[in-house]
C-alpha cells in the first residue's frame, strides 16, 4: 500500500479489503496494517543494504505476527525491555538475530537477554559492562557487545528525536573520552566479547549528511583499536507523513554511508566494519492505516471534528507537534472542502489529530475518517488516558482481514486493579 491512494482509490480498499468493510468488522478506531507493504519495506531494505545487516525496530510496532514478518524476511529484531523480547521469543524469533538496546537495562532485562543469548548487547554506559560481565560470567563463550557512542552530530530533527548530539541521555561521548573508556573496560572483559560499535543519531531524519559525518567519525575512532568488525548506524529514517513531504531513501542512504565508510577505512588503513542499520519507522509506518467515527462536529471560531480516539491512540502530535492528513471514507458527497481540525475524545486541548486539515464541508457524525501512516508508534505508544480501551490491529492481505491484536474490553481495563 502506498498511503495516498486513500484519496485515489474510489473504493478505498487496503490490501484489497475496502476501509468500511473493516470499521464494520471489528469496529472504530482501528488500526490497519498491510502485510504485504510491510514484507515489501523490509525487502526493500534488505536488497538496498546487501550484504550488511537490516535489524527492525521492534519499539516502532511489534506484535507476535509482526516479529514473523520479520524473521520470515530476515531481519534482525532490535529489542529494549524484557518485554518486547518476551514477545520475539513467544514466536521463537531467533535469538542469534537479536539485538538488546537501552540506556537503562534493569537487572530483569540484562538476565533475559543473556539467558536467551541474544545476538549483540549494546551497552550504554560504564557501570553496565560491569554488571554484565558479572552476570555473563562464562569466559569460553563470551557475549558480543558493541558500545554505543555519541557522535556528536546535529540530525536537524525535534528536540525529543534528536540522540546524536552531546547533550542527552543515550550513550558514550567521543569528545570527552568516555566512549574510549568503556571500550577498554570490555575489552578487559573476558565474559564479554566487543563485536563493534553503535550510534543513533536520531528519528525522523530526511538527509544522509549525518549519516556519513557520524560513520567517519566513528570509523576514525575505531582505528585506534585497529578496527572493529561492526558497525551499527542506528536507525532515524524518515518517511512522508503527508503527501507533500519526503522520506529518506534507502538506495541514496545505503550508497553514500557505504561510500563514506569505504573511504574513510582507506584513509585509515583499517578494514571496512560490516554495516547494521535500525530502521523501525521506515519500515511500517507508511503501511498502517489508523479509522475513526466521527462522534460530533462543532461550527465556531475554528471546525472541529471529534472523533471516537485521540491522543490515547497517538500521542505524537500531542509529543513532537507531528502533522498528519487525514481523508473521509465512502462515496463522495459532492460538497466541497472546508478547513476542519480533527480532534480526539480526551480531556485535553492539546488532543488533536490533525489541525486545520481540508475535508469535506458536510462531515457529520457517523462519517468514517482514516489517517495514514499510522504503522509505527502508533499501537506501540498507546495509553489507556481516560480508561479509554486501546485499538484492535487488524492486518490485511489478499483481499482478507484478520485481528492480529484484539481490542481492549473494560475488563481488561480493570483487571490489574487490585484495591
Ligand atoms: N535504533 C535505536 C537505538 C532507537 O532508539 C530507535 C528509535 C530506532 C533504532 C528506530 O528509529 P526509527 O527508524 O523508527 O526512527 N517515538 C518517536 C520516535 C522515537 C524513537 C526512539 N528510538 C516517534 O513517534 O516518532
Amino acid at each position: 500500500m502506498n498511503i495516498w491512494p486513500l484519496t485515489a482509490d474510489p473504493a478505498h480498499s487496503v490490501g484489497g479489503v475496502p476501509l468500511t468493510e473493516i470499521a464494520e468488522r471489528f469496529g472504530t478506531p482501528v488500526y490497519v496494517l498491510d502485510e504485504e507493504h510491510v514484507r515489501h519495506r523490509c525487502r526493500e531494505y534488505r536488497k538496498a543494504l546487501h550484504p550488511h545487516r537490516v535489524a527492525y525496530a521492534g519499539k516502532a510496532f511489534l506484535c507476535r505476527a509482526m516479529a514473523r514478518w520479520v524473521d520470515e524476511e530476515g531481519l534482525w529484531l532490535d529489542v529494549c525491555s524484557a518485554g518486547e523480547l518476551a514477545l520475539a521469543r513467544s514466536v521463537g524469533f531467533p535469538a542469534e538475530r537479536i539485538l538488546l538496546h537501552g540506556n537503562g537495562k534493569t537487572p530483569e532485562d540484562l538476565a533475559a537477554a543473556l539467558e536467551y543469548g541474544v545476538g549483540r548487547i549494546v551497552v550504554d554506559s560504564a557501570g553496565e559492562v560491569a554488571r554484565l560481565a558479572a552476570l555473563a560470567g562464562d569466559r569460553r563463550h563470551p557475549r558480543k557487545v558493541l558500545v554505543r557512542v555519541t557522535p556528536g552530530v546535529d540530525p536537524h530533527v525535534h528536540r525529543a528525536m534528536a540522540t546524536g548530539l552531546e547533550d542527552q541521555k543515550f550513550g558514550l561521548s567521543l569528545a570527552s573520552g568516555a566512549a574510549g573508556d568503556v571500550v577498554r573496560r570490555v575489552l578487559g572483559q573476558p565474559a564479554l566479547a566487543l563485536a563493534g560499535l553503535h550510534c543513533h543519531l536520531g528519528s525522523q531524519i530526511g538527509e544522509p549528511d549525518g549519516y556519513e559525518t557520524a560513520a567517519r567519525r566513528l570509523v576514525a575512532f575505531m582505528a585506534g583499536f585497529g578496527g572493529l568488525p561492526e558497525l551499527n548506524l542506528g536507525g532515524g529514517h524518515a518517511v512522508a507523513y503527508r503527501p507533500d513531504e519526503h522520506g529518506l531513501d534507502v538506495h541514496t542512504f545505503a550508497g553514500r554511508v557505504v561510500a563514506a565508510v569505504a573511504q574513510e577505512c582507506a584513509v585509515r588503513g583499517v578494514p571496512a566494519p560490516s554495516l547494521t542499520v535500525e530502521p523501525g519507522r521506515a519500515i511500517v509506518a507508511s503501511a498502517g492505516v489508523t479509522l475513526y467515527r466521527v462522534v460530533a462536529v462543532k461550527h465556531g471560531a475554528r471546525t472541529f471534528v471529534v472523533v471516537d480516539g485521540g491522543m490515547s491512540d497517538n500521542p505524537r502530535p500531542a509529543l513532537y507537534g507531528s502533522r498528519y492528513s487525514v481523508a473521509r471514507i465512502g462515496p463522495g458527497s459532492g460538497a466541497g472542502e472546508a478547513p476542519a481540525t480533527v480532534v480526539g475524545r480526551h480531556c485535553e486541548a492539546g488532543d488533536v489529530i490533525a489541525a486545520d486539515v481540508p475535508l469535506p464541508a458536510d462531515v457529520r457524525p457517523g462519517d468514517l475518517l482514516a489517517v495514514p501512516c499510522t504503522g509505527a508508534y502508533h499501537h506501540s505508544m498507546a495509553s489507556n488516558y481516560n480508561q479509554v480501551a486501546r485499538p484492535p490491529v487488524v492486518a490485511v492481505r489478499g483481499g482478507r482481514a484478520r485481528p492480529l491484536v484484539r481490542r481492549e474490553t473494560l475488563e481488561d481495563l480493570i483487571r490489574r486493579d487490585v484495591g
